[in-house]
C-alpha cells in the first residue's frame, strides 16, 4: 500500500486523481513553452516530435482507462496505428500523418475528461487492473514517463531557454566518500506497493555480498580529472564495445559538454553555463560510467547493491519503499518533479539519506547500475508484454533512482529503468562501488 497502508477506495481514488492531474499539469507546461512549429518539429532523431509524445499520452490513457477498464469503443481508431511506439520508431514519427497541435490537445483533454468519468465509477477492487486503482497509477506513470522524455527533447532542442526553474539551494557536504553495506540476504522487489509495475515484482530474497558504496552521485569535479587524466584516450579503463563506440564517434566529455580555454561549459535548456564541479555528472553513457569507475579503482555497483544500499535497514532487517522509509517523497527527501531543471550539489538532501548514510539515491539522476536488465524469479507480465518483457535481455543496462526530471509517481526504491550503453541524452549519472576486503567480508 501507500505510506499509510489505505485500502480505503476514497483515498486511494483521490490520490489517483492528483496524480492524473499533476502529470497533465506538466504535459501541459511542456507542449505549451515553445510556439507550435516546435511542437511539430523533430530536434533529434532520437525523440519523437513533442506533439507526437502528447497524443501518444492520450492514445494509451484511451486504450487502458476508457477502452480496457471501461469497456468503450475506440474513439478514432485510424489513429492507434500512428501512436503505436512499436509500429514506429521515434526517427520516423515525423512523417507520419501526426494530429496537428490544437487536435492533439483536444484528443488528450477529451479522454481525459471521460476518464476521471470512469474514475468515479470504477471499484477499486474485484479485477487486478482496477485492484487499489492500479490502472490509473499506471496511466499516470505512463504520462510522468513521456513529460521526462519531452523534458530530454527540450534539452536536445537549439536555441534559447524555453523552461526555467529555480535552482537548488547550495549545500556543504563533509561526510565521508563511501559506506560499508553489511553482507547479507535482504528482500529486493515489491509483491505490495500497489502502483509496482511489473518488472519490479515479486519481492524476493537475494544474497548480496558486503560491498562499498560511494555516498553521493559521482561528481562533473570528479569526472573531470579522469577526462584530464586521459581517460577517454586510454583503453584500459574501457569495455571494448565502448571503446569502439567513443572512437567512431569522437566522444571525448558527456554530452553537451564544450570546452573553452581552461573550463568546460555546458549548455542546459538553451542557456550555456561553467559545469558545477560539485553537481552530479550527467549525460554520460553506461560505457563512460563504466570507465571511469574502472579508471577509478572501483566498479559500478550491482543493481541488487544499489537496492540493498537504498531499501534495506540493518537495524530492522526491513527493506523500506525508499532510502528514508515508507513516506512518500516530499522535497526535503529528493529533487524529483522537475521542481529544478538540474541536478542538487552532491551530498544535498540530508533528510533523504538511507540509514547507512547514502545519500541522493532517489532523484538528482538516474543512475547507471553494472546489470543487465532481466526479470525477478516468478515474473509475469502485467498488464502487457510490451512494458517491460519484450526488453529484457543483455543488450539493455538498468538505471535506478529517478533523477530531477521524474515525478514521484513513477519513483520508488523498486522502481527499475533500462536503456541502451551508448544512451546519455537521458538525464544519467551513476555512484561507484567496490567489494568489502576479504577482512571486513568474514566479519561482516
Ligand atoms: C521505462 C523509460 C524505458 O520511455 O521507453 C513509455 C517508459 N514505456 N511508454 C520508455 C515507457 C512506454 C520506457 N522506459
Ligand atoms: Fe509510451
Amino acid at each position: 500500500m501507500t505510506a499509510d497502508g489505505t485500502t480505503d477506495p476514497e483515498i486511494l481514488r483521490e490520490r489517483a486523481l492528483d496524480a492524473l492531474t499533476t502529470a497533465r499539469a506538466r504535459t501541459a507546461l511542456l507542449t505549451s513553452c515553445v510556439e507550435e512549429p516546435e511542437l511539430t518539429a523533430q530536434h533529434s532523431p532520437l525523440m519523437s516530435p513533442l506533439v507526437w509524445d502528447l497524443a501518444h499520452i492520450g492514445n494509451q490513457e484511451e486504450l487502458w482507462l476508457l477502452r480496457t477498464v471501461a469497456g468503450r469503443e475506440a474513439m478514432r481508431p485510424e489513429i492507434d496505428g500512428i501512436y503505436d511506439a512499436f509500429e514506429h520508431p521515434r526517427a520516423a514519427r515525423p512523417s507520419l500523418p501526426l494530429l496537428p497541435p490544437a487536435e492533439a490537445r483536444q484528443y488528450a483533454a477529451e479522454v481525459r475528461g471521460r476518464a476521471l468519468d470512469v474514475l468515479e465509477s470504477t471499484a477499486f477492487h474485484g479485477t487486478r487492473l482496477t485492484e487499489a486503482g492500479f490502472a490509473f497509477g499506471m496511466i499516470a506513470q505512463h504520462e510522468q514517463q513521456h513529460d521526462e522524455t519531452m523534458l530530454i527533447t527540450h534539452q536536445l532542442r537549439k536555441g534559447g531557454a524555453a523552461l526555467t526553474a529555480p535552482d537548488p539551494e547550495p549545500v556543504l557536504f563533509t561526510g565521508p566518500s563511501e559506506v560499508l553495506v553489511p553482507g547479507g540476504p535482504f528482500m529486493m522487489g515489491t509483491s505490495t506497493e500497489p502502483w509496482s509495475l511489473d518488472n519490479e515484482r515479486p519481492a524476493h530474497r537475494r544474497l548480496v555480498p558486503p560491498f562499498h558504496i560511494d555516498t553521493t552521485p559521482v561528481t562533473n569535479g570528479a569526472y573531470q580529472a579522469f577526462i584530464e587524466d586521459g581517460g577517454y584516450d586510454d583503453e584500459r579503463w574501457w569495455a571494448p564495445e565502448g571503446w569502439d563506440h567513443i572512437k567512431a564517434h569522437g566522444i571525448a566529455a558527456p554530452l553537451f559538454w564544450r570546452r573553452d580555454g581552461g573550463q568546460w561549459l555546458r549548455r542546459r535548456f538553451g542557456v550555456t553555463e561553467v559545469v558545477p564541479p560539485d553537481e552530479p555528472v550527467l549525460h554520460v553513457s553506461w560505457y563512460e560510467a563504466d570507465a571511469y569507475a574502472r579508471w577509478a579503482g572501483r566498479r559500478l555497483p550491482t543493481e541488487a547493491e544499489w537496492e540493498k544500499a537504498a531499501r534495506h535497514d540493518p537495524a530492522t532487517d526491513r527493506s523500506t519503499r525508499y532510502p528514508w522509509g515508507d513516506a512518500d517523497p516530499a522535497p526535503e527527501h529528493a529533487n524529483l518533479g522537475q521542481r529544478h531543471l538540474r541536478p542538487a550539489p552532491a551530498g544535498s538532501y540530508p533528510a533523504g539519506a538511507s540509514p547507512l548514510g547514502v545519500r541522493q539515491l532517489i532523484g538528482d539522476v538516474w543512475e547507471w547500475t553494472s546489470s543487465d536488465f532481466l526479470p525477478y524469479p516468478g515474473f509475469t507480465a502485467f498488464p502487457y508484454k510490451e512494458y517491460s518483457e519484450v526488453f529484457f535481455g543483455p543488450e539493455y543496462k538498468v538505471l535506478r533512482g529517478g533523477s530531477f526530471a521524474v515525478d514521484q509517481v513513477a519513483c520508488r526504491g523498486t522502481f527499475r529503468n533500462w536503456d541502451y550503453p551508448i544512451r546519455r541524452q537521458i538525464f544519467s549519472g551513476f555512484r561507484t562501488a567496490r567489494d568489502a576486503s576479504p577482512e571486513i567480508a568474514e566479519l561482516a
